[in-house]
């Protein structure tokens, strides 16, 4: 057999759905994950169950592939290193990867770049919040953990340094933000090869609700086009400054300038298939996870460009309602168009558990399409 071995760290729905983009490529794909039962390791044939923290668990897995990438960003950037050492492929490598682990390390290359980011600095205790709130415009500060937050886990918004003490407690730097009265948030995905080669995907808009990512449209409605390609132009920088392997989603906070002109600043970088790019799966030629595959193997890139004018993804959370197997029926009936993804998880309140892709002509009737069947799946809509 001739086809590489892509070992994938993560057992979650990424991971899932980059195995699947790999089927029809004879790819042959080894996941390392923390339970039998994570979303991915329900359909990967080759599944080793260990601990993604321990050194030799990730040694001996990585023995067997020819390169190693990521479901999510949580591998200590140490053990990354170590592997190199050992000669793995790893992609992305730990000196682009430590950019999404570690948003202080993440701000101080951004600002490097001439990236645009929220005035920010590492703050040591909730007096030095008081002080950093000081120096620009006051309270509210938003502060993030550095590291290991993910759907809004991890990031607080303060009024006051009395609200600023919950942050320090996880023992890891923590960074301040002045709050940003964004506009949209948008996301410019793209994707970057070993060789260079790197493509751009339309910039989406992405909703979040009570801190995790609720629906994208694609390409973001009403974007200026000039505003577009600067977004794109700065993913792009951005990958190849930090050497970037696979995919890259830049988080992005559109604000109105005093002017009235629309400008973009970084929110943050996400290394892997990222929510902003699910809706790839069904409206652009190339999915971010095929992309994703051929980057980390150093393959020409697909073609990224939308199959429709617009695509709209939902994402399905969990409700009270833990049989959405039997809500297929009317999703179906209703609209032969939709895609449903879903990732074999346990429904539990607020967790995603799939995403549903729509696509057409017609903004307003891709959008409620997708919202219908999400709350349809979800239970919060009935009819
Ligand atoms: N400086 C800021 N000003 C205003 N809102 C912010 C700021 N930083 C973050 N937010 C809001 O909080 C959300 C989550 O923040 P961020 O993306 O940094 O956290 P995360 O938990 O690491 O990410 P994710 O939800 O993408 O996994 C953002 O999408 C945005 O809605
Ligand atoms: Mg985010």
């Amino acid at each position: 057999m001739t086809f590489p071995v892509v070992g994938m760290v993560g057992g979650g729905q990424l991971a899932r759905m980059t195995h699947e983009a790999g089927i029809p490529l004879g790819i042959r794909f080894r996941l390392l994950s923390d339970t039998p039962q994570d979303s991915a390791a329900q359909v990967v044939a080759d599944v080793t169950v260990g601990d993604y923290r321990d050194l030799d668990t990730l040694r001996a897995f990585a023995a067997g592939c020819d390169v190693i990438t990521f479901d999510h960003e949580h591998v200590p950037t140490e053990h990354l290193r170590a592997l190199e050492a050992d000669g793995i492929a790893v992609r992305p490598g730990p000196d682009a990867l430590v950019h999404a682990q570690d948003k202080a390390v993440m701000r101080t290359r951004l600002a490097e770049i001439g990236a645009p980011c929220p005035r920010n600095r590492v703050v040591t205790d909730p007096a030095d919040v008081q002080r950093f709130a000081e120096e620009g415009d006051g309270f509210p500060v938003v502060l993030k953990t550095s590291r290991g937050g993910y759907d809004g886990k991890g990031v607080w918004i303060v009024r006051s340094a009395a609200e600023a003490e919950e942050p320090f407690r996880a023992g890891v730097p923590v960074l301040a933000e002045e709050k940003v009265d964004f506009v949209r948030e948008l996301a410019a995905n793209v994707v970057r090869s070993p060789h260079g080669q790197a493509v751009s995907y339309p910039v989406v808009e992405s909703i979040q609700v009570d801190g995790v990512c609720d629906t994208v449209i694609a390409p973001a409605p009403g974007l200026p086009d000039e505003l577009s390609a600067r977004a794109q132009r700065l993913a792009l920088t951005i990958a190849r400054e930090v050497g970037v392997v696979g995919h890259l989603a830049v988080e992005l906070f559109e604000v109105r300038g005093a002017d009235g002109s629309s400008e973009i600043l970084v929110n943050e970088l996400a290394m892997r298939p990222h929510n902003s790019g699910h809706w790839t799966m069904d409206g652009a030629v190339t999915s971010q996870f095929a992309n994703h595959l051929r980057a980390v193997l150093d393959l020409p890139l697909g073609d990224p460009r939308p199959r429709a004018p617009w695509t709209v993804m939902a994402n399905v959370l969990g409700g009270d309602y833990p049989d959405m197997y039997r809500a297929y029926l009317h999703c179906m009936a209703r609209d032969p168009g939709l895609k449903i993804h879903m990732y074999g998880k346990d429904v539990k309140p607020g967790r995603k558990v799939g995403h549903v892709n729509t696509y057409g002509d017609d903004l307003a009737d891709v959008r409620e399409r997708a919202r219908h069947a999400a709350g349809y799946l979800r239970g919060t809509i009935d009819e």
